[in-house]
C-alpha cells in the first residue's frame, strides 16, 4: 500500500490560493517542489489541475474530478473513495499537491506532510489549507529560507502513532467519507 504525502506552501493563516492561482511564488520552493515530485505519482483536485503547468516532471498526474475526461496523460477518479481504493493497490508513494478541497479530504488519510510555512499573510486569500493539530505530529525542520524579503521554513510533519485520527486508507473508513 502506498503512503500518501501532502506537499503544500502555506501562509501564517494557512493561505494557499487566490482566484485559482498560487499566492506564494518562491523560486527555491518551486524548485524543491519539482525535485520532490520528479518521477512520482501526484494527485490533485480538478481546479489545481486546471491551474498548473502540464509538463511537471511527475510520473503521472492523477486528478479527482466529477467533470474532467481522462486522457493518456491523466488518470481521473470520480470520488475520494475511488482514489483511496486505487492507493491501496500500489506500493508507490503518492504526493497530494492540492488544492484546498483535496487537502481537506485527504489529510485524515495522510501520515506525512511536507509544509513550506511562509512568514506572511494574505488577507484576500480565498483558499486555505485545513486546520490540523500540530501536537499529533512529530515536526522536523529541514530548512530556513529568505527570498526577496520573504522568510519561510520547511518542515516535515509525521503523524505520531496512536494520535487520534481516522484509519489510514482503511476500507472501513472509505464507506463514511462525506461527499465521496
Ligand atoms: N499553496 C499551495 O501549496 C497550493 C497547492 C495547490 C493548489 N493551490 C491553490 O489552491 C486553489 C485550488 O484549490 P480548490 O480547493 O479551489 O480546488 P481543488 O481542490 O484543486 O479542486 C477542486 C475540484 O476537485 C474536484 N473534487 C473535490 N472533491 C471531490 C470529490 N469528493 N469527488 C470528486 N471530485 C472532487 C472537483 O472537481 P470537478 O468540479 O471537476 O468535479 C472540485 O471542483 C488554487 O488557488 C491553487 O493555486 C495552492
Amino acid at each position: 500500500m502506498s503512503d500518501l504525502i501532502i506537499i503544500a506552501a502555506i501562509g501564517k493563516d494557512r493561505e494557499i490560493g487566490y482566484k485559482n492561482n498560487l499566492i506564494w511564488r518562491l523560486k527555491e520552493d518551486l524548485d524543491f517542489f519539482r525535485t520532490t515530485i520528479t518521477n512520482k505519482l501526484i494527485v490533485m483536485g480538478r481546479k489545481t489541475y486546471d491551474s498548473i503547468p502540464k509538463n511537471l516532471p511527475a510520473k503521472k498526474y492523477i486528478v479527482i474530478s466529477k467533470t474532467l475526461s481522462p486522457s493518456k496523460d491523466i488518470a481521473v477518479f470520480r470520488s475520494i473513495s475511488d482514489f483511496l481504493q486505487f492507493a491501496q493497490t500500489t506500493d508507490e508513494d503518492i504526493y497530494i499537491i492540492g488544492g484546498g478541497e483535496i487537502y481537506s479530504a485527504l489529510l485524515p488519510h495522510t501520515k506525512k506532510l511536507i509544509l513550506t510555512e511562509i512568514n506572511n499573510i494574505l488577507p484576500e486569500a480565498d483558499t486555505h489549507f485545513p486546520s490540523f493539530q500540530k501536537s499529533e505530529y512529530k515536526i522536523r525542520n529541514i530548512g530556513k529560507f529568505n527570498e526577496n524579503g520573504t522568510g519561510y521554513t520547511r518542515n516535515i510533519y509525521e503523524k505520531i502513532k496512536n494520535a487520534a485520527s481516522p484509519h489510514f486508507c482503511s476500507p472501513n473508513y472509505l464507506a463514511i467519507i462525506p461527499g465521496s
